[in-house]
């Protein structure tokens, strides 16, 4: 039996791999189906494991899931035995025997290993405190439908260095852009990520200042100070203010440029309002792209 086609991070992947789901999610979005067929996962089944909150991933992978013609279950820490102890691994074996794929957003990016190593069927990352890759996935098609091919241009990291940063960095390196990260010292990336990164070949600079970071690029990204799991909200918010994105830093930045964020939002700390609901924003198209994007995931991951 081949082994299952995961989808866990941006890294893991070739670039053909990665521009292959692109070229999917981008048709699926037009209406055409790369193989001419309306339901290609018609009865297929995903299960949805959450270990945090979701409003965005949740919805779009069910209701992607559905377009495809499949179905979901969706599971919790709290109403599953994962809540009593069952372990990772067994509850992989025993999914596998059930489902086509399995979705997991979880803190500990070591459940999600556990979970694609002993599970037959391909695991999603919907998020860990590491990375979260089809939120990338879905930023990389946004860009490239606002300003063309991506390679070879500009992206700004104003804030936390966190796990949607990590999955930029991740992407910085297959796509081939640069990608300029402003973070404080104590929320910069894994400086093992950045030596990843340059044995890469990739064009992946921290600076300290966001407006170093944001002169002249093509696209600025920012996400929330206190990501999920977070505990040390006060020395965020004091460290992070300087890297808030408002129209002084977005002037900053090449004419065109857009503002992404994944959302959600907290208006007037990372992100000013002017910024998010000003022209510049694609964070509306970014939250679409989700369903697209990760329908060119599901599409690749079952063949
Ligand atoms: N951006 C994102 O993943 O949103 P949710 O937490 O709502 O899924
Ligand atoms: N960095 C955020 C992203 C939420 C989609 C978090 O992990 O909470």
């Amino acid at each position: 039996m081949d082994a299952p086609r995961h989808f866990l991070d941006i890294d893991r992947l070739d670039e053909a791999t990665l521009r292959h789901i692109l070229d999917w999610a981008a048709a699926l979005k037009r209406g055409d189906s790369p193989d001419g067929d309306a339901r290609p996962l018609a009865g297929r089944t995903l299960a949805m494991i959450f270990e945090k909150p979701s409003t965005r991933t949740r919805v779009s992978f069910e209701v992607g899931m559905q377009q495809l013609g499949g179905h979901v279950v969706v599971l919790s820490e709290t109403n599953t035995q994962l809540g009593r102890g069952e372990t990772v691994a067994d509850t992989a074996r025993v999914l596998s025997r059930y489902v086509d794929v399995i979705m997991i957003r979880t803190d500990d990016p070591e459940r999600l290993d556990e979970l694609a190593a002993h599970a037959t069927v391909p695991v999603i990352n919907g998020l860990t405190d590491r990375s979260h890759p089809c939120q990338v996935m879905a930023d990389v098609m946004t860009f490239e439908e606002h300003r063309g091919p991506i390679a070879g241009r500009v992206v700004a990291w104003s804030g936390d260095g966190n796990n949607v940063a990590a999955s930029w960095i991740h992407a910085a390196v297959r796509f081939r852009f640069t990608l300029r990260l402003a973070c404080p010292e104590p929320f910069g990336p894994p400086p093992a990520l950045l030596d990843w990164a340059k044995a890469e070949g990739g064009d992946v600079t921290l600076v300290r200042h966001a407006a170093e970071a944001v002169a002249g690029a093509d696209c600025v990204v920012t996400d929330v100070w206190v990501s999920m799991g977070n505990e040390d909200a006060e020395t965020r918010h004091r460290l992070l203010a300087p890297y808030r994105v408002d129209e002084a830093l977005m002037a900053r930045a090449a004419d065109g440029a857009v503002f992404m964020h994944c959302l959600p939002a907290h208006r007037g700390e990372e992100v000013t309002g002017a910024v998010i609901d000003g022209p510049r924003s694609a964070v509306w198209d970014e939250a679409e792209n989700r369903l697209h994007a990760q329908k060119g995931i599901l599409a690749w991951c079952l063949g």
